[in-house]
């Protein structure tokens, strides 16, 4: 017994426990325990995919009249990304799409999230477009449905056109961003029937304008980050407005949005009150004005004279009718309801709490079922998908070259639980991306933290599909969780 430790200890009192319950009552503990391959099931026509955007695997950053992004001009600020690394080359998938479409090929996938690089299409942010750029979008495209792989579009993935005087900080930049999506829907909606907006408003706005952490590096004041969020609010709705002008009437358009995930601390009435609350009010600023067309009153109250200027008309085009919300769901938050006049409090984590190999990533997969839930309970949105969830891990390669990430499969398997748990119970999920295909520049933390479900050897581009490839493959081809 000395050389147990506190954890084995554990293990052996759960296991006499549970031997000592199976000889008394083993059926009904054994039919709790495997619950039967139909209660696993995910509904018919369930969209399984993977997603990536362009500046964390495209590489080929002046290849056919590419401009740079303001990513490119941070990752070459020194001091901003770990050990100065670049998307320069990245996953070379400009000149390897063929290769990365084989692997959503041999996963059995039926959707692709992609994003566009603007400054590919726009080198200059607006003005002359670039038919290059276009052309690489289109040959992707045509792999894609040679391969019966639906593309979902995002327009938005940070890499915003260096050109573009003040960046967001500017009005213009929402407007140059409508006539961007005009432009690219136009020129793809006969073969691409989904478009995603921006991609997770926080991370351009608040990371990159107000704590520097993303590009482009600045830390300015709350009046500021406030406008900044605002047009960036702004320019998702142009979008939609572009898009709707441009493409077929039965284009489907949505956005990729973190919305902050409130998990009740138990499930009872009074929790589950107080997640949905926290929902609606700590999201304020930017899902909640996008899906209500309106700043609540407590934001506008908490921000004071630091509020967003808003020009007439703005909120109706923010609040442009979407077909479907995307959600990117990570890490959960664990909301208490209190007597204070929000009427919930948000717990702070234990320091115990766990996580993934990013210090940020926290393990509690109820939050995708609980990303469903309130969003829906909240707002009631026709159609959402999970346009990201997944996880960065320690990967090794094997002498003999297998990756066997058992700790990101514990992730997936217990997050898809959960998602299948939204389903059966009926919230309008259509499909789940999975972050990501493949190993890729994880921005300012560079090459060193790996999301993929393959292995990519950075020095030579080889792709090798991980443990957790096989087990989304075995996931898909069920459509199934186990
Ligand atoms: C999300 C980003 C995505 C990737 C994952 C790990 O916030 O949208 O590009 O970096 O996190």
């Amino acid at each position: 017994m000395k050389n147990l430790t506190r954890r084995r200890f554990g293990k052996t009192l759960a296991g006499t426990a549970a031997a000592a319950f199976a000889s008394s009552s083993l059926p009904r503990f054994a039919l709790a325990q495997m619950a039967s391959p139909a209660s696993r099931q995910f509904p018919s026509n369930f969209v399984w995919g993977c997603a990536t955007a362009a500046y964390q695997i495209e590489g080929a950053v002046s290849e056919d009249g590419r401009k740079p992004s303001i990513w490119d001009t941070f990752s070459h600020t020194p001091g901003k990304t770990f050990h100065g690394e670049t998307g320069d080359v990245a996953d070379d998938s400009y000149n390897l799409y063929k290769e990365d479409v084989k692997l959503l090929k041999s996963l059995g996938v039926s959707g692709y999230r992609f994003s566009i690089a603007w400054s590919r299409i726009f080198p200059d942010g607006t003005g002359q477009p670039n038919e290059k750029g276009l052309d690489y979008y289109q040959r992707v495209v045509d792999e894609l449905l040679r391969n019966n792989i639906s593309p979902y579009i995002t327009l938005f993935h940070w890499d915003l056109p260096q050109a573009l005087p003040g960046g967001w900080q500017s009005r213009d930049t929402s407007k140059a961003f409508g006539d961007y999506a005009a432009y690219v829907s136009k020129h793809l909606a006969d073969r691409v029937g989904r478009f995603f907006t921006t991609n997770e408003f926080v991370c351009f706005t608040d990371l990159g304008y107000k704590n520097g952490q993303f590009a482009p590096g600045l830390k300015l004041p709350d009046a500021q980050v406030n406008q900044i969020r605002h047009h960036g609010i702004l320019a998702h709705g142009m979008a939609v407005q572009g898009i709707r002008a441009n493409a077929r009437p039965d284009t489907q358009i949505g956005l990729a949005e973190n919305a902050t995930v409130y998990v009740p601390v138990i499930e009872t009435r009074e929790q589950i009150e107080a997640a949905r609350r926290a929902t609606r009010e700590e999201n304020a600023p930017f899902l909640a004005a996008v899906l209500e067309g309106k700043y609540t009153d407590g934001y506008l109250q908490r921000q004071g004279a630091n509020a967003p200027k808003v020009e007439a008309g703005d909120m109706k085009i923010i609040g442009s009718p979407l077909d479907f919300v995307g959600l990117n769901v990570y890490d959960p938050e664990y909301v208490r309801a209190d007597s204070s006049p929000d009427g919930y409090a948000i717990e702070p984590r234990p320091t115990s709490y766990p996580h993934m190999a990013s210090p940020w990533l926290y393990i509690g997969p109820e939050v995708i079922y609980w990303a469903i839930r309130n969003v829906s309970e909240v707002w009631k949105p026709k159609a959402l998908f999970i346009t990201e969830n997944g996880c960065s891990s320690d990967d090794v390669l094997t002498a003999d070259g297998r990756i066997e990430d058992t700790d990101r499969v514990m992730y997936l398997r217990n997050h898809l639980s959960n998602l299948q748990r939204a389903a059966s119970e009926g919230y309008p999920i259509k499909g789940y991306f999975l972050w990501s295909l493949l190993d890729n520049y994880e921005w300012a933390d560079g090459y060193s933290k790996r999301f993929g479900i393959h292995y990519v050897d950075f020095k030579t581009q080889t792709r090798t599909p991980k443990l957790s490839a096989e087990w989304y493959r075995e996931v898909i081809s069920r459509n199934a969780v186990e």
